[in-house]
Order: C-alpha cells, then sequence, then structure tokens
C-alpha cells in the first residue's frame, strides 16, 4: 500500500530534523521529499483532512445490501499551519450513511453525548484531551503541539462492496473561521479554513476564550491543585428568565482514571469506592484507605445538600450550596439562581503534575419536571475572579477555569411532561390535550393514533383513566364520533387549562387553571404564557396569582403563586378512595386584558389561546385544534365587564365543588 501523505509529511519533518546534522546531505534530502497535498503545502489557516482507512463486513450478513452493518475506521486530523493559536477546536463531519459512532480516540463529541452515538445526520467533535492547537511559530514545527489526530471507529449501512463510506463534508466550525468546499479524493477529503476577516473578534486579554452565553452556566473552577490532587468548585447559574431545575442530578465522566475523594455542599448518589480498589487508582495508592473515599464510578451522579446540611462543617458551609437541588429563575429569587459546591479529585499517572488537570467531560444535568438541558464539552477560559474571603478589596482568581453551557431543547412529541388543554365561554366542548402528548407507554387497550375526544367541562376534574364514561356520553350527545378502543391518555403530569372566559370590545379575560396528576408537590411553582399578535402587550392584571410581562422574552407573561401559596400539592385520594376517583392538586386564576395595547387581535378567532406555554421552565404540548363558535354569538356585549368579578369569584367555586 501506498503512504498516505500524513505519513509522508511526518517522515518529511524527520528527515528534515536528520538533515541538521548532516548538513552536507542536504540535497539528497530535498530529492527525497515527497509531494505534500496542495491543500496543506498552501494552508495558511486550519487544515482539517478526513481518511478513510478500512471497513469490513458486520453480523449478522445479510442478502439485501441497503440493510448490511459495516465496521469502519477513519482518521481525522486537524492541523493549525497559520498563525494564530486555536483554541477549543470544533470540527463538523457530515456523516450520511446511517453512521453509528463507537469511539473517537482523540476528541469528544461536543454534544457530550455517549458512544455509541447515531451520527448518520452529521456530528460535532471537539478535541480531548488535546483541544487547543498551537502555532508552528510558538512550538518550533512541534507536530504533536500543532496537530490533532482523532482516531474513529464505528459502524455504517448500506453501501455497495465497491464503495467507499466518505461523509458529505468536514469543516472547522469555530467562531471567526471559513472553510470552502472539501476537496474529495478517492479516501481521503481535506479542507483548509481560514480566518474570515470580516468576523470582529473581541479583544482576547488571555490565550483563553471569553465565556459563552447560553441557559445555563457550568463553571468547573480549579481552586488548589497539589501533585496528585486538585480541589475544584462547580458552580451552576442560571442564567434564561424560564430556566429552571428541581431537585437536579447533575453526571459527568471521568476519562482519566480520576476519583472524587471529598465534596461538600452536594453529595454522590452512590458512596462506592470498588472501583478503585480493583482499578488502577488501587494500583497506585497503595497506602491509601479507599474507604475513605467518596466515589470512584466514571460517571457520578451528583445532588445537591438539603437545605438542613448549609451550617454542616463536614459537608456544607459553602455559599450558595444546599437548596435541595432548587435553581430558579433570576427574576424569581437572585438568591437561588444558582448552586454550588466543592470536589476533592484525586488523579493517577501520567497525570501526577500540579499543571495535569482535565475537567470531566460529557456533562449532563437534568430536573424533576425542567427543561430538557444539553450540555457542551467543557471549554477553558479566563480564570475566575471573586473577592478574596479576608474582605479586602482584593480578587482571588482561580488557577484554571472551564465552562460548560448548557442550552434548553425544545421538546419533541411524546417527550412532554405537561400539556394543555383548552376552551372557551362561546363552545361547550373542551378540548383535551393531544393523545400520548407525554408518551404512551401502554397502548395495549388503547388508540395512540386517535385524536383525543372532546370532553365536557367537568371530566377535566378527573383523572384520564375515570374520563372515559364521561367521553362517551358526551360524544353520543354531541354525535361525535366513537374510536374504538378509546384514544390513549396524554400521560402528563402537569396540565394547564386555558378557558376564555369573555370577549368583549375594550378587552378579554381567560381563566387559567393547573392540575397536578403526580403524588409530589410543586413547591415555588411558575408557568409563563406566550400570547401571539402582542396580546400580552394589553395584559392588565391577574387576580389570584402573580403575572408580570417578562422583558427579555416576547409577548411572554410569567406568572407564580403570591406569596405563600406558591404550593401546588400532589395528587391525593378521593374521600373515600373506594368509590371516588382521585384528585388532582389545583391552582386557578383570571387574567384580564385590555385591547387597545394591542390592535387587530381576534380572541374568537384564536389570538386569545397561548402559543406556547411553560410549567416550571418545561414546554407543555399545546392542542392542534381551538374551540370554535356557532358564528353569531361569538362577541358578548360590554356588560361582559361588570360580571367579570363575579364570574372569577363564580369559578373558583366551581372548579373545587368535586374536592
Ligand atoms: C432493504 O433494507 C432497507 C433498509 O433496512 C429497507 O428499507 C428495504 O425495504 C429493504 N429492501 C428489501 C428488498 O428488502
Ligand atoms: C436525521 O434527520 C432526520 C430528519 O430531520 C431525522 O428523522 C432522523 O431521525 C435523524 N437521524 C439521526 C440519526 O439523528
Ligand atoms: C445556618 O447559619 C446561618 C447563620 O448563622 C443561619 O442564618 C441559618 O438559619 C442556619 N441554617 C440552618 C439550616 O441551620
Ligand atoms: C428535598 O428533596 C427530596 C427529594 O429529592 C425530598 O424528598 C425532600 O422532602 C426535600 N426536602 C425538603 C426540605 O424540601
Ligand atoms: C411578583 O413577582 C415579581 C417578580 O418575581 C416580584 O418582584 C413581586 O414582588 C411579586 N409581587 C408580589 C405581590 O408577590
Ligand atoms: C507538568 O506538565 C506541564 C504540561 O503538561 C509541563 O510543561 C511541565 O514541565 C510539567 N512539570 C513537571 C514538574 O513535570
Ligand atoms: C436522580 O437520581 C436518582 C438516583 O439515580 C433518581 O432516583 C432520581 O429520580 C433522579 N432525579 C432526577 C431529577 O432525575
Ligand atoms: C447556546 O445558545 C447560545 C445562544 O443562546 C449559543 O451562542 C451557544 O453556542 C449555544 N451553546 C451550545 C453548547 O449549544
Ligand atoms: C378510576 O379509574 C381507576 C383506574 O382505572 C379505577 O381503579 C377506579 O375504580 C376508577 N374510579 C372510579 C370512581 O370510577
Ligand atoms: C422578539 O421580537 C423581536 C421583534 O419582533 C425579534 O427581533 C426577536 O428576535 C424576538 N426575540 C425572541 C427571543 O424571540
Ligand atoms: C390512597 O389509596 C390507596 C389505595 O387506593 C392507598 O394505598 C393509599 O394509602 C391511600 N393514600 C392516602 C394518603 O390515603
Ligand atoms: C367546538 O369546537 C370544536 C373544536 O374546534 C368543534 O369541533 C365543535 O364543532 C365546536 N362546537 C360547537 C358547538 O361549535
Amino acid at each position: 500500500m501506498k503512504l498516505s501523505w500524513k505519513v509522508m509529511f511526518f517522515l518529511f519533518y524527520s528527515t528534515n530534523h536528520f538533515c541538521l546534522a548532516q548538513d552536507y546531505d542536504d540535497d539528497t534530502v530535498t530529492q527525497e521529499q515527497p509531494i505534500l497535498p496542495k491543500g496543506l503545502e498552501n494552508c495558511n489557516g486550519i487544515f482539517l483532512s478526513y481518511n478513510f482507512i478500512s471497513r469490513t463486513k458486520e453480523y449478522p450478513h445479510v442478502k439485501n445490501a441497503t440493510a448490511q452493518a459495516w465496521a469502519f475506521k477513519s482518521t481525522v486530523t486537524v492541523m493549525n499551519t497559520g498563525t494564530y493559536v486555536l483554541p477549543a477546536w470544533k470540527m463538523f463531519i457530515g456523516f450520511q450513511n446511517r453512521e453509528i459512532l463507537v469511539s473517537a480516540g482523540g476528541a469528544v463529541l461536543t454534544t457530550g453525548q455517549d458512544f455509541p452515538s447515531p451520527v448518520g445526520n452529521g456530528t460535532y467533535l471537539s478535541g480531548y484531551p488535546q483541544t487547543d492547537l498551537e502555532t508552528s511559530i510558538n512550538t518550533a514545527g512541534d507536530l504533536s503541539q500543532i496537530q490533532a489526530k482523532v482516531e474513529l471507529s464505528g459502524t455504517q449501512f448500506g453501501l455497495m462492496p465497491n464503495r467507499i463510506p466518505m461523509p458529505k463534508t468536514i469543516k472547522l466550525v469555530n467562531d471567526g473561521y471559513k472553510c470552502p468546499k472539501p476537496i474529495h479524493q478517492q479516501t481521503s477529503m481535506y479542507v483548509c479554513c481560514v480566518k474570515d476577516p470580516k468576523f470582529k473578534a473581541k479583544e482576547l486579554k488571555s490565550k483563553f476564550l471569553p465565556r459563552q452565553k447560553g441557559d445555563l452556566s457550568i463553571s468547573y473552577d480549579v481552586t488548589q491543585a497539589y501533585g496528585n490532587n486538585y480541589m475544584a468548585q462547580v458552580t451552576i447559574q442560571n442564567s434564561n428568565p424560564l430556566g429552571r431545575l428541581d431537585h437536579w442530578n447533575l453526571t459527568w465522566e471521568w476519562m482519566r482514571g480520576e476519583f472524587i475523594y471529598s465534596m461538600k455542599g452536594a453529595y454522590v448518589r452512590d458512596v462506592d469506592h470498588g472501583g478503585c480498589l480493583y482499578g488502577l487508582a488501587g494500583q497506585y495508592y497503595k497506602e491509601m484507605d479507599f474507604s475513605q473515599v467518596l466515589n470512584c464510578q466514571k460517571k457520578p451522579i451528583i445532588f445537591d445538600l438539603p437545605a438542613e446540611k448549609a451550617n454542616d462543617t463536614q459537608l456544607g458551609k459553602i455559599p450558595f450550596c444546599c437548596k435541595n437541588g432548587t435553581v430558579l429563575p433570576e427574576t424569581m429569587d437572585g438568591s437561588k439562581s444558582k448552586s454550588v459546591f466543592q470536589v476533592q479529585v484525586f488523579k493517577i499517572p501520567p497525570d501526577l503534575n500540579r499543571t495535569a488537570i482535565y475537567p470531566p467531560q460529557k456533562w449532563k444535568i437534568e430536573g424533576v419536571l425542567n427543561p430538557d438541558y444539553k450540555c457542551g464539552a467543557p471549554i477553558r477560559v479566563d480564570p475566575t475572579q471573586t473577592p478574596d474571603s479576608n474582605g479586602l478589596q482584593a480578587t482571588k482568581y482561580a488557577i484554571a477555569s472551564w465552562q460548560i453551557v448548557c442550552n434548553i431543547s425544545r421538546p419533541t412529541q411524546g417527550k412532554f411532561k405537561c400539556c394543555v388543554t383548552f376552551s372557551a365561554y362561546y363552545n361547550k366542548s373542551v378540548i383535551p390535550c393531544d393523545t400520548c402528548a407525554c408518551g404512551c407507554p401502554n397502548t395495549a387497550k388503547c388508540n395512540p393514533d386517535k385524536k383525543a375526544m372532546l370532553l365536557p367541562p367537568e371530566a377535566l376534574l378527573l383523572p384520564f383513566e375515570n374520563r372515559s364514561t364521561k367521553a362517551r356520553a358526551w360524544a353520543y350527545i354531541n354525535h361525535f364520533p366513537l374510536p374504538k378502543p378509546l384514544p390513549c391518555s396524554d400521560n402528563c403530569g402537569v396540565t394547564i387549562n386555558w378557558h376564555v372566559v369573555s370577549d368583549y370590545t375594550n378587552g378579554w379575560a381567560a381563566r387559567i387553571t393547573l392540575f397536578n396528576w403526580k403524588r409530589v408537590d410543586f413547591e415555588d411553582w411558575f408557568t409563563a404564557v406566550q400570547l401571539k399578535k402582542h396580546a400580552s402587550r394589553g395584559f392588565e392584571k391577574l387576580y389570584s396569582f402573580n403575572g408580570t410581562l417578562l422583558k427579555k422574552v416576547n409577548n411572554t407573561i410569567f406568572i407564580q403563586g403570591l406569596p405563600g401559596l406558591n404550593y401546588l400539592i400532589g395528587k391525593m385520594n378521593g374521600t373515600n378512595p373506594k368509590t371516588d376517583p382521585d384528585v388532582p392538586g389545583k391552582q386557578q386564576s383570571v387574567i384580564s386584558f385590555k385591547k387597545k395595547p394591542s390592535q387587530g387581535i381576534d380572541i374568537a378567532k384564536g389570538d386569545g389561546f397561548p402559543s406556547r406555554v411553560f410549567f416550571n421552565g418545561k414546554e407543555c404540548a399545546l392542542p392542534t385544534r381551538i374551540p370554535i363558535g356557532n358564528g353569531g354569538n361569538r362577541r358578548s356585549v360590554n356588560f361582559v365587564l361588570l360580571f367579570l368579578f363575579t364570574i372569577a369569584g363564580f369559578l373558583l367555586i366551581e372548579f373545587s365543588f368535586v374536592s
């Protein structure tokens, strides 16, 4: 087989070094110099290449060529041939043959996913452990510092045996670089990405990247470093006005055999040192009493301490710790918008050097009924500054800091945890939550594909399993079709009813009711409602909740319980559990709007219904229909205003008549 150009490039380098000692031999050496790909030779920027190495048929062997799985191997190299250091390199590989990546030596998936990971639509890779690429100039052409090499292996489907499975494209995705179309060859492809002259880089004060904005920012700050261990402080900061965590669990993955010796401000779910005793750590730390070690798992699960431990000298005494896993939006309670803990980490060879610190990778954080956060890879940033603890006007710098940015991803069908029902004064039926909005684990006795059946309003007070009699009768009276079997439940833990109460010349009103179908209580709950066409500008008053029009998020009203009433209790047994169905926890209020600030809205045409609804930060599933009126009597007259307050009071009673 012919040598690949990279091997040649390396040879070229080594022969060059060699020839320094033998100047007189110079001519012969130059003659032997291999021809480098044009791209690399002329590249003043970042040179990326993808090389396919081999593939072999995997079991099972099938006749259908498009269904055959193949194991493939390839390498990717990222080389800095420019004059600027590239911190935290990040690239995109446009896979296209239903690839499943099984390993990537020298890199991690930027999205923090685990292997094996389906990457058939392309994937982002970040360097690990070599995150930064030095310049040739700074390192006298030291290839190990200017180049990162990634060895990929995985499975790929459906190409004829004689074809070579190449990705569609490769590119560098760091800010400030642009890449032309890569050049394809038989088994390789390469591209030279150059600095974008139009990109206005912020004046960098240090060699690290500036901190990124995101929905949740986690900071991993090394505060003390010793030969074989270090202390890190982890700060979880919520920066989205609708972000939130309750009873958070945080996990990461140690990549270099580290283990957690102790922790303050948080704790691990499993106190387990077995992994050390039988692993490399046990071989190296022969004298260590591992019964004192907190956790040796590769992927520890960390959780916040309850408030009682805040003053515990062993476990607590960390500012901003110990909130039982609650992280609220800043607008709700600034003192609860961040969570902090400390961890003491022990390292194993070859990292027994004070400065050999690698943060853990693949960060994941989740709460009980909260947004889905997707975290990126840790990026080295400027050291975090904190006021010095002795109270003098001095600043303390962390030894090294990494930032992990986690963004909220919108739930997809079946992945919701809450849903919304719509109703209006001009239509007797309630539009329930979509069938299977929050998933359908069991479809044996119900139909997951049928539209949810319209319901009489009182049916909303019943658990889904106890609605069928009412739903059947309602269908019978109104001549609605009756599917067999009946549609499945929405399976949501929380449902929110939005009822348009009135619509008159100058204003309109709606009633919002929260139902909790889980057996757990929601303390300090909040909900947020985004309305269409600036309807929220007319927001006037919420009667028994605290509502504010958000400034940072468009057309959104932030709703929370009034002080002392911010508890949404869990589902409870009926008065007589044998005969009465379960009773959900409920909270309700009327919300009134003026029409003048949001001209041109038509409530009955649908402008009175929200376009997005959130509960505790998690987006809720909205029904696809809205209630339709039967023509003439949509607009009630102005005197409805006079009735509004009476109605508000009355409705509160109406909804509680069952409990
Ligand atoms: C071959 O497999 C593909 C993918 O699994 C499938 O879509 C296709 O229908 C199969 N073709 C035949 C002829 O079975
Ligand atoms: C790729 O994208 C398509 C369309 O967006 C989606 O249906 C499919 O699930 C994606 N595949 C992977 C592996 O993400
Ligand atoms: C911890 O100590 C602070 C200050 O002394 C006090 O305000 C707080 O109530 C204490 N917390 C607990 C849980 O004992
Ligand atoms: C803390 O959270 C746990 C669940 O993670 C819960 O069982 C417990 O009641 C909470 N404690 C307080 C004081 O809220
Ligand atoms: C309502 O919420 C806002 C924002 O959180 C807060 O500033 C205000 O004090 C609250 N009002 C009442 C009456 O609780
Ligand atoms: C520690 O590691 C750094 C970088 O890896 C290296 O520059 C330094 O020389 C090492 N120090 C010792 C004492 O080995
Ligand atoms: C956190 O982890 C524990 C133990 O694995 C689990 O029981 C709990 O449900 C998790 N909580 C969340 C919010 O994921
Ligand atoms: C998170 O979102 C911000 C913009 O809100 C974006 O700049 C950043 O790149 C995103 N980060 C990740 C890891 O997706
Ligand atoms: C409500 O549904 C549950 C589950 O199907 C059933 O066990 C219970 O008897 C029903 N209650 C009533 C009052 O119908
Ligand atoms: C808010 O609305 C403005 C103008 O309509 C738009 O430019 C902006 O992108 C919107 N912001 C968000 C977060 O949707
Ligand atoms: C609710 O009812 C179930 C049986 O239906 C029983 O096991 C449970 O203890 C009851 N809970 C309460 C709080 O009464
Ligand atoms: C109520 O709204 C539903 C859904 O839009 C519609 O199917 C139904 O016909 C309406 N009922 C009346 C009486 O207009």
